[in-house]
């Protein structure tokens, strides 16, 4: 069974990216305990995006502890050339990869290519592009990700064009699919995309950027209670 088949209705999923790297085993810790289960990994190669985030070695050192509460890591290739990244990114105890639409030639290829390593796959894609395009070529996909901000870096503003871009990919995709969306989700706005059909919310800044974290991540929580 693939992890995205318990996803719990819809997941409030902590952006590693905000972390506080210097604490990052135990703000994992509180997080866990208070009951997250999926974290988000964005890979930044410095190229698709600007910045260089972090990669497999990180990855290698959270992997096993988000594993022991039964929890995945969801990695978000924010890189040219992903298919290259797969085989490492397993390695190192992803359990799932979601690649740029924008980055890659061959959409239902490279979803084949990530389920040669067992992996989840996921379909990114950014605010230019069109769901319906998006859509037709990612029906063997868990997950399609809908960017509520231009990928690279955190604490961006949400764009609220991207509710009407979830109604609009909801519609198109099959049900057993799910929508993720991803940039400036906070307490005003996650009710809203959950209502127009998103079920994966991520959210970095909402939840590290504040000094109680466990709060920060029931208080999402609560807000699609
Ligand atoms: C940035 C990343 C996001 C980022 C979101 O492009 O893809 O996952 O961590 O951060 P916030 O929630 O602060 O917008
Ligand atoms: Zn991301």
């Amino acid at each position: 069974m693939a992890w995205s088949d318990w996803i719990r209705t819809v997941e409030i999923e902590p952006s590693l990216y905000a972390a506080d790297f210097a604490n990052l085993g135990e703000q994992l810790n509180m997080l866990l305990r208070t009951g997250a289960r999926v974290f988000h990994f964005d890979v930044g190669d410095g190229h698709f995006v600007e910045p260089i985030t972090f990669g497999p070695v990180v990855l290698a050192a959270v992997a096993p502890l988000v594993h022991s509460f039964g929890g995945a890591v969801d990695c978000h290739l924010m890189v040219d050339n992903p298919v290259k990244h797969f085989p490492q990114m397993a390695r190192a105890g992803g359990d799932s990869v979601t690649f740029h639409f924008e980055a890659v030639d061959d959409v239902p290829a490279t979803i084949a290519a990530a389920r040669e390593h067992g992996l989840g796959v996921g379909v990114a894609f950014n605010p230019e592009t069109e769901p319906a395009a998006v859509a037709e070529v990612a029906t063997e996909a868990d997950i399609v990700l809908c960017m509520s901000i231009h990928p690279g870096y955190g604490g961006q503003e949400f764009m609220p064009q991207a509710l009407d871009r979830i109604e609009a990919l909801r519609q198109v995709l099959p049900d057993r699919i799910h929508i993720q969306v991803d940039g400036g989700i906070d307490n005003d706005n996650v009710r809203s995309v959950y209502d127009v059909g998103a079920t994966l919310m991520v959210a970095g800044t909402s939840i590290f950027g504040r000094e109680d974290l466990q709060r920060s991540y029931r208080r999402l929580v609560q807000a699609l209670a």
